[in-house]
């Protein structure tokens, strides 16, 4: 990678042409961003829940009621909205019984993931296998309540009957006092209500989730859906989509639901998910520049994806009364990174990984209207890890950095803005192939808009003029995270190896010019009149 410091501009200095142009239209508002854009996934899965989340109350780890603290406190500077569990898969088998009352009396079962062909070596391992369920409904709750999050709780569609769903949803939402379910959670220490609104029908339905044709889930979704206890409560019902862009399945239960000659209406059905993980068959952190961009390029389809879902979905559905929920996502590497061998599907988080979620986030934050949640797959030693720990170890990772930069856009007003730099051109596996070079989102809260911008092109930085329409630039401050090694990434001896950085940025003529970093991730706030 280049070096920043010959091409920084300063006022008065000529300014040399610019490489890269923002222009942010100020009074053209795309919607109002979500929160929930900036959730977690949490599944009992490998390392996530046991060794992640939990440490239990005894442990001399760090904890707040058994809950990992460094992990709430990190979440909480970040303003985490929901988080997901209890799967995935692992939900489509859970009975939530067995994570409530005493813990001492709860029973013990096989772990979903024992059944997996990819978790063999968990078997050998001998680790995890066994779910001990001293993690359940109540100790979620007190997480969620102790990072500041919402709960998104996926129900068990494959092997429970429909009138557990219910009960599930009475132990959550009863008011104190008035079920045997509400006694049994004050039982358990939470005389009060969960007041959970977000409920998943099922999970990967087409899948793991009792291999369902669209037709046979949709029969069930109706009978899951139909009458659910709300307890005044305004629920969110979480249909189970597709998996990546399969439309026909979108399709086929939309013209179950709304256009079949019994159409079914129901005011909490709001959200459709879509799950799309990236680079199945690459290396976490051995790669070259056609793999960096690949990777991006791959992830980068997930826009694609929410507007040819929106518009199968709006055929059905007029008036859009279901949005987008993107509940799993990221690069899904080959095994081989996990920082313990019992955390199956754990991987190290590169800079590369970093920029694979800031540019899903900007494609979250361009289409405010279609997508009302995402939440990353997975917080802690899965997948697209923020957090990769292992007994009393624990580090961020560089996903972790760009919550921090993104939270800024949470809840603001997303705004029409023109990003441009060359494309990139690259060859992969003999094909060749390009990448646009920038791209990005902007919101605006009050007086303060928010620029997120990816430069995907990993050598060379980008000279960047910005410029606002409708508004008048005072102040403008930037942060950056990049490396100077595409494949840097944090470990346990070197924490803060990619970590955010203060970004010189210059204000004249009422624009800004910036050098955004090679591969990197940047945010501008700029303070407006
Ligand atoms: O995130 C890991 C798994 O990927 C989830 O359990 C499942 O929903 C998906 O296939």
């Amino acid at each position: 990678m280049a070096s920043l410091a010959s091409t920084f501009v300063s006022r008065g200095e000529a300014a040399p042409q610019a490489d890269a142009f923002i222009e942010i239209l100020a009074d053209e508002s795309l919607g109002v961003i979500s929160p929930l854009l900036y959730g977690q996934f949490t599944e009992h899965i490998g390392g996530v829940i046991y060794d992640g989340v939990w440490v239990g109350e005894r442990s001399k780890i760090r904890n707040y009621h058994g809950v990992r603290a460094d992990l709430v406190d990190r979440l909480k500077e970040i303003h985490v909205p929901i988080i997901r569990w209890p799967g995935g898969c692992f939900a489509d088998s859970y009975n939530w019984r067995d994570g409530v009352g005493p813990v001492a009396k709860r029973p013990r079962h096989t772990n979903f993931w024992e059944v997996d062909p990819d978790a063999q070596r968990l078997h050998e391992q001998g680790a995890q296998i066994f779910e001990t369920n001293e993690f359940g409904t109540d100790e979620f709750a007190r997480f969620c309540q102790l990072t500041g999050a919402e709960p998104y709780l996926a129900a068990n569609v494959r092997s429970l009957p429909a009138l557990e769903f219910d009960n599930w949803v009475e132990y959550c939402n009863s008011p104190a006092g008035s079920t045997s379910l509400a006694a049994l959670r004050a039982e358990g220490g939470s005389r009060d209500p969960f007041n959970v609104r977000w409920w998943g029908v099922g999970n990967e339905s087409w899948g793991c989730g009792g291999n369902f044709l669209p037709e046979d889930y949709a029969a069930e979704f109706r009978r899951y859906a139909t009458w659910i206890p709300s307890f005044g409560l305004d629920l969110q019902l979480v249909g189970s989509g597709p998996n990546d862009n399969d439309l026909d399945w979108t399709n086929r239960f939309f013209e179950q639901i709304f256009a079949s000659t019994h159409p079914y209406s129901n005011p909490h059905f709001r959200g459709w998910s879509v799950h799309h993980y990236s680079a199945r068959h690459e290396q976490a952190l051995r790669f070259e520049d056609a793999s960096w961009y690949q990777v991006l390029k791959e992830c980068d389809q997930i826009e694609q994806i929410i507007e040819d879902q929106w518009a199968a979905m709006g055929r059905y559905d007029k008036e859009h009364s279901v949005r987008l929920v993107v509940d799993e996502y990221g690069p899904w590497y080959v095994e081989g990174t996990e920082v313990d061998p019992a955390h199956i599907f754990g991987q190290q988080v590169t800079v590369r990984d970093a920029l694979a979620t800031a540019l899903t986030l900007d494609i979250f934050n361009r289409h405010p209207e279609k997508v009302c949640m995402g939440t990353n797959a997975q917080l802690v030693n899965n997948i697209n890890a923020l957090f990769l720990c292992h007994e009393e170890k624990f580090l961020a990772t560089p996903n972790y950095y760009v919550f921090g930069m993104y939270a800024g856009h949470q809840g603001g007003k997303a705004l029409r803005a023109n990003f441009s730099a060359p494309n990139i051109h690259y060859l992969y596996e003999g094909k060749s192939s390009n990448l646009w070079g920038m791209n990005g989102s902007a919101s605006r809260k009050g007086n303060v808009i928010t620029v997120t911008a990816v430069n995907t092109d990993v050598h060379s930085p980008k000279l960047t003029c910005v410029k606002l329409r409708g508004a008048n630039i005072q102040q403008v401050s930037g942060t950056a995270l990049f490396a100077a090694d595409m494949h840097a990434h944090n470990t346990f001896e070197q924490p803060t190896n990619v970590q955010t950085t203060p970004l010189r940025t210059d204000l004249g003529g009422g624009e800004v010019t910036l050098t955004v970093p090679p591969g990197s991730v940047v945010k501008l706030e700029l303070t407006v009149g």
